[in-house]
């Protein structure tokens, strides 16, 4: 049996563990016509999760679309991987797309192009000039909306990594634009993806940016440690390995549920012991060293980029037991200074998404960044 564990890209299948909440969530919400902003730190899943959402879609007929903004960095790039995107999604004969297009969206000029014989592609004319007048990118933008009516269906539309719109160049424009269109859709439904919790907090909850309040907040979490423990167990079990259940509790504590982490995890545990299928408790610390050692990469640039007084609050946060990071016995104890100074370092580490706020209490996003810095003390 090959290493079950995959990390580094999106997983389908049996590979898909969990989230039956937030499938039946996600899937209801979008159905029914309301948008939603999905937030998570790296690597929790939301790609893979949203995937699984929309072939649910899919399913119910609904049409669906994905864009991944992460390499965009022109408007024109954006509109070309757009239209194209769309119009390749529409599985009807060139001849339809081409005469859709042209009603549609008339300001395209679109052109029939014949460079692989049997296989016309229809090609449009895009520039910055066509592009800013109004008129292009609204036509643009309520495509799939009338679309929708004159074949009677509901679309979703995803934009992942959603919080790139903020670097693009002319993103200002891009997101005007899309606001004043989506707005009126009533056959369209539209999720945002993003990890950067401070730019997507920017884009939907200041009341002077276009997407303010634009649709529901939805934060996805790690996957709860009782369906990773079951998973990890069933998979060694089928490789012919014996892991004890104080291994398994020991590997997640170390992982803490986080998607990638685990899977990352598991799979090291699995190529470590391939030929001896023994695993204990105190096996899986030579897990972790290769782990932090494989990610160490990361970790230092990561590090390098902190501040002393950031450097100190981790660190003191790394060896805690508990959390109580404004207490004055935290603070004394690790001497961090003033308290406004660790309220300064903290809303700055939120920033850049290594901590994060769950009611009242912070949590670190990457707990084996935390594990690293502990290692290393
Ligand atoms: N439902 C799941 N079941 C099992 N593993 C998962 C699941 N979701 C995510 N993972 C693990 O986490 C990794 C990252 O998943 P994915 O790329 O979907 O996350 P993401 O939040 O979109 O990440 P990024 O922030 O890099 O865009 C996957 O490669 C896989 O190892
Ligand atoms: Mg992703």
């Amino acid at each position: 049996m090959n290493n079950p564990f995959l990390f580094g890209k999106t997983v389908t299948g049996s590979s898909f563990i969990n989230r039956t909440r937030e499938l039946e969530y996600l899937s209801e919400t979008l159905t029914r016509g309301q948008n939603v902003i999905i937030f998570s730190p790296r690597r929790y899943g939301k790609t893979s999760l949203i995937k699984r959402v929309l072939e649910r879609l899919k399913e119910h007929r609904v049409l669906t679309f994905y864009f991944d903004l992460y390499r965009i960095t022109t408007l024109e790039q954006f509109y070309q991987y757009y239209s194209s995107s769309i119009l390749a999604s529409l599985q009807s004969p060139y001849e339809k797309i081409f005469s859709l297009v042209r009603t549609l969206i008339p300001s395209l000029r679109p052109k029939l192009v014949f460079a692989d014989p049997g296989s016309p592609s229809i090609e449009i004319e895009l520039n910055l000039d066509i592009l800013k007048k109004n008129s292009t990118l609204k036509e643009i933008f309520d495509f799939i909306e009338k679309y929708c009516v004159l074949k009677k269906r509901k679309a979703c539309v995803v934009f992942d990594e959603f919080q790139e719109i903020i670097s693009i160049e002319n993103g200002n424009l891009l997101e005007r634009e899309m606001r004043s269109s989506f707005q009126h859709h009533q056959h369209v439904s539209y999720a945002f993806l993003g990890s950067k919790y401070h730019l997507m907090n920017d884009l939907f909850t200041d009341k002077s940016r276009p997407f303010y309040n634009f649709g529901s907040h939805y934060e996805l979490t790690e996957i709860g440690l009782e369906d990773w423990t079951y998973y990890i167990k069933e998979q060694f079990k089928k490789g012919g390995y014996t892991l004890t259940g104080d291994a398994c509790k020991r590997m997640l504590s170390y992982t803490k549920g986080h998607p990638y982490y685990t899977q990352l995890f598991g799979s090291e545990v699995w190529e470590l012991y391939h030929k001896i299928k023994k695993i204990n408790e105190n096996d899986i610390d030579l897990a972790l060293i290769q782990v932090l050692r494989k990610e160490s990469h990361a970790f230092v640039e990561f590090w390098d980029s902190l501040s002393n007084p950031e450097r100190k609050f981790i660190s003191a946060l790394s060896t805690s037991q508990d959390n109580e990071i404004f207490s004055n016995e935290f603070i004394t104890v690790n001497r961090l200074g003033a308290l406004s100074s660790v309220q300064r370092t903290v809303a700055k580490l939120v920033k850049q998404g290594l901590l994060i706020k769950k009611s009242s209490r912070y949590e670190i996003t990457d707990p084996l960044f935390l594990q690293w810095v502990k290692q290393d003390l």
